[in-house]
């Protein structure tokens, strides 16, 4: 039998692009939706994955990617119309007749919630599931730790992580890394008979508190670095001032929230759990591991007088910086609203779906399936 054609979306974003590569290893044929070429296309182009660059808001180009495809990994970019780009995909898909999708939600996905974004996902995972001949696994991540990543320079250069994320001696998210999540989806997408229907909540190895991730970058860095918990409107300022690539105004709005589940301790409930080592047969990397290889990569980490003064520059710009209405952001964007909205521990629904099913099992009883042998079954 012949190896099935797997369509990777956003491929050249953090998961997707880690996904292609490690279905690639697997020997696995992998169409790559992407929307230019750059040095991500060109890694993916060298792991042998056909490119399509494409627009992934057209159903005309999503049908096109979709010929001969059988599974697929589904990663909605964080952006506005969350819910027309997993339309977009499900219809396509439907049509194609794809058996298999993987698709990355969200820990937080649950109905009413304040995010207007989140609660796109949760509708996008229930369109995602309604066809029977479809079977979907669906990937339920937290807090990446990528996120932590996007304020390196200032820990570099002024030794401090500064976040909204409430006390910092509190352990609040056990963050998993690209590749980590990646290897949920890929178990996933070698033997879909045994993932169908399921849900799984990918994460790094152990809880975390802000000043545990500061201390890890501290060691990484080689200086002392303070955790600082900021507001957040200092946070949007931040990101008003210094905007991260990728992240569009009303992604920013949606932020706040986010920052808001992660002092009440959502990213935490049940976490962490075995899913990177049960599904993806792997490990989970720790923090600072991922810091380790991030900053290998980054030269503007390096210590010096002007990357420090660049940073102090930024800093002052910051605060210099009015803070963003996220409120009319919102309506300007027509953000849809609720007369009455529950943040995710506020909602049975979410409780219910959040029990400790995923909690840690002792070591001894986890036998990682071999990714070897999950080839074989993907064959
Ligand atoms: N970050 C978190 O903590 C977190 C937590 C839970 C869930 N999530 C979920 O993660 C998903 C995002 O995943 P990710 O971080 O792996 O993705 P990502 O890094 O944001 O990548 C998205 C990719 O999609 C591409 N793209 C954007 N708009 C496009 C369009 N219209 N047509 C074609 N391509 C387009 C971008 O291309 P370019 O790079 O070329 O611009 C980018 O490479 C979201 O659905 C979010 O809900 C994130």
């Amino acid at each position: 039998m012949s190896k099935p054609l797997i369509l990777v979306t956003s491929a050249s974003g953090k998961t997707g692009l880690q996904t292609a590569l490690q279905l690639r290893q697997q020997g696995l044929p992998v169409r790559a939706f992407i929307r230019r070429h750059d040095h991500r296309s060109t890694l993916l182009e060298q792991a042998g994955a056909e490119l399509f660059v494409g627009n992934q808001y057209s159903l005309s180009d999503m049908r096109r990617a979709m010929h001969g495809v059988q599974r697929a990994y589904q990663c909605a970019p964080t952006a506005p119309n969350g819910l027309h780009f997993n339309a977009v995909f499900a219809a396509a898909a439907y049509e194609a007749g794809v058996e298999h999708v993987v698709t990355l939600s969200q820990w937080l996905s649950s109905v009413d919630h304040p995010s207007l974004f989140t609660r796109e996902v949760f509708i996008s995972d229930i369109l995602m599931a309604m066809r029977p001949e479809m079977t979907v696994t669906t990937v339920n991540v937290g807090w990446f730790a990528d996120n932590y990543l996007m304020v390196l320079d200032m820990a570099a250069h002024l030794g401090i992580f500064a976040m909204p994320l409430g006390d910092g001696a509190v352990k609040k998210n056990a963050p998993p890394s690209n590749a980590d999540v990646a290897s949920v989806a890929v178990g996933a997408l070698m033997d879909p008979a045994s993932h169908a229907g399921k849900t799984y909540r990918p994460t790094g190895p152990v809880l975390l508190s802000p000043n545990d991730i500061a201390a890890a970058m501290g060691r990484v860095l080689g200086r002392e670095v303070k955790y600082q918990n900021i507001s957040e409107s200092m946070m949007l300022k931040a990101l008003k001032a210094l905007p991260p690539d990728n992240y569009s105004e009303a992604a920013v709005s949606q932020l706040k929230i986010y920052a808001d589940e992660y002092r009440r301790g959502t990213f935490a409930v049940n976490a962490p759990t075995q899913h990177v080592l049960k599904i993806g047969g792997r490990v989970p990397e720790d923090i600072e591991t991922i810091i380790r290889r991030e900053v290998s990569e980054r030269t503007d980490l390096k210590p010096g007088f002007a990357r420090t003064a660049k940073a102090m520059v930024g800093f002052l710009k910051v605060l210099a910086t009015t803070a963003p209405n996220t409120s009319a952001i919102e309506a300007s964007k027509d953000f849809v609203q609720l007369a009455r909205s529950e943040f995710c521990q506020e909602s049975e629904f979410w409780q219910q779906t959040h029990q400790p099913e995923s909690q840690v099992e002792p070591e001894s009883q986890i036998k990682p399936e071999s990714p070897a042998r999950m080839a074989d079954s993907a064959a």
